[in-house]
């Protein structure tokens, strides 16, 4: 077959990819947008020399989509494509998309943020900060989990945004919180509405807030696409407690209550100005919070979430319950997960012994990587996650940084406040490479 048979053939395959469905043609539309188009291109390059086709069409393929150095569908070798596909630029990217498999309806909207894990851990040893992977990564794109007044989103857009933009790079930030916008409890975790409209503007970001979100139950949002399936960073700030401070897999739903009673004080669900609430007997006071306060999820849920979603996870400003319960699972030895022994400060020692010492002799700022200190857990068995739908994961890096804020790195508003709790003991740091997934 001559050259041009064989680039009127892949002409012919192409064009009939464009005809075959109608939703997935207008689907294809969105991966032109700014924010995604450079990360498509690259995995269509990446698909199309990996693909068994002729030399011939590799070739042309390679030279007109611009090995990597395209930023926008413009900038394609419109001559070129031309040739190749019978179409204008904008038109024969899209074929090219749907040929190559790279539309599979809404989900595909956002980019995936795809690396092999060893490569994300040896460029994480090299930053000095995480949060500076979206520099070094193909795609810049974050999850903010319990995302709060979006303080720390504001801190992270206001450092990266603008040396991304000097890259032609755009960020993408989804941020999700289980607080309804319109409820009248949760004060100061409110985001105020002026800081939403001026994130939502900013060029170069693609912003979403989704409030009235419990991050455990996301598939609404897939479903309708406005989630990435794997970002390149998932941050969880200040992670909720009680939420993440028992975790169910170790201690029993009475061990929790009991613990909950006399940490907490009595509690019950009340109506308060029209809503549910829980009113919480504190001393003299009595609190009220919104009424899935004391919803108790554990840290192998939140873990296993991060893991699937991020390409690395950042726990920032974990209070010290919180932090020795996530401990307690990252450790492969199962005598750091004693049953039903709620966490305290007489037994943690005992508990965790040398590892205890190593962690609370840490100075501020100063970072240990958990596996100097023991083996971490690569599987975690099925009943260990409490959703068994969800796949197995595990962690190969781990690192821990005492305190609450860092230099140069974006923190959120709570993380801040912990600098003038001088009786809190200070906050841990932590930065989470997951395993490879495993089906
Ligand atoms: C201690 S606050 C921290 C807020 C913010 N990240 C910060 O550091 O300032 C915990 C946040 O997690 C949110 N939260 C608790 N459980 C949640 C859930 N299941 N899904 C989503 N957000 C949740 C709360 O509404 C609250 O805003």
């Amino acid at each position: 077959m001559s050259e041009s048979d064989i680039i009127a053939e892949f002409r012919r395959a192409v064009n009939r990819s464009a005809r075959e469905s109608e939703q997935k043609w207008e689907d294809s539309r969105r991966l032109l947008e700014a924010a995604v188009f450079p990360s498509i291109l690259g995995r269509l390059i990446q698909q199309s020399q990996a693909a068994a086709l002729p030399l011939q069409v590799k070739a042309v393929l390679a030279d007109s989509l611009g090995q990597g150095q395209v930023r926008r569908v413009q900038d394609l070798d419109g001559v070129a494509l031309k040739a190749l596909t019978g179409y204008p630029p904008s038109k024969a990217f899209r074929s090219l998309c749907l040929y190559f498999g790279l539309v599979q309806g809404r989900a595909s909207k956002w980019p995936t943020a795809d690396l092999p894990r060893e490569e994300v851990a040896r460029a994480l040893q090299s930053l000095p900060n995480p949060f500076d992977l979206l520099l070094a990564t193909p795609v810049a794109t974050v999850l903010d989990l319990g995302a709060g007044d979006l303080s720390f989103a504001d801190e992270l857009v206001d450092h990266y945004l603008p040396l991304l933009l000097t890259h032609q790079r755009e960020l993408v930030l989804h941020a999700v919180d289980r607080l309804d916008p319109r409820s009248k409890l949760g004060g100061p975790l409110h985001p105020g509405r002026d800081r939403i409209v001026q994130l939502q503007a900013r060029p170069g970001l693609t912003f979403r807030f989704y409030g009235n979100q419990d991050m455990f139950d996301l598939h609404e949002l897939d479903e309708a696409g406005h989630l990435a399936a794997r970002y390149t960073l998932v941050a969880c700030w200040a992670p909720a407690t009680p939420t993440f401070a028992y975790e169910p897999t170790r201690l029993s739903e009475a061990v929790i209550q009991e613990d909950l009673r006399r940490s907490k004080g009595a509690f019950r669900h009340v109506r308060y100005e029209g809503e549910s609430a829980l009113e919480v007997q504190h001393g003299e006071r009595a609190l009220i919070f919104p009424s899935w306060k004391f919803d108790i999820r554990g840290p192998v849920a939140l873990l296993s979430l991060m893991a699937r979603r991020g390409l690395v996870g950042v726990l920032g400003a974990v209070d010290s319950q919180v932090f020795w319960e996530i401990l307690a699972q990252l450790l492969k030895d199962s005598r750091y997960r004693p049953q039903n022994q709620p966490f305290n400060p007489e037994n943690l020692p005992i508990v965790f012994g040398d590892i205890y010492q190593r962690l609370t002799q840490l100075k501020l700022g100063e970072t240990i990587s958990l596996t100097q200190l023991g083996g971490l857990r690569s599987r975690f068995l099925k009943n260990d996650v409490s959703d068994a739908a969800q796949p197995i994961f595990g962690f190969r890096d781990v690192w821990i940084r005492r305190g609450a804020v860092f230099p140069g790195v974006p923190a959120s508003s709570t993380a801040r406040q912990f600098m003038h709790m001088r009786e809190e003991s200070p906050p841990w740091f932590l930065t989470l490479v997951p395993e490879d997934q495993r089906p």
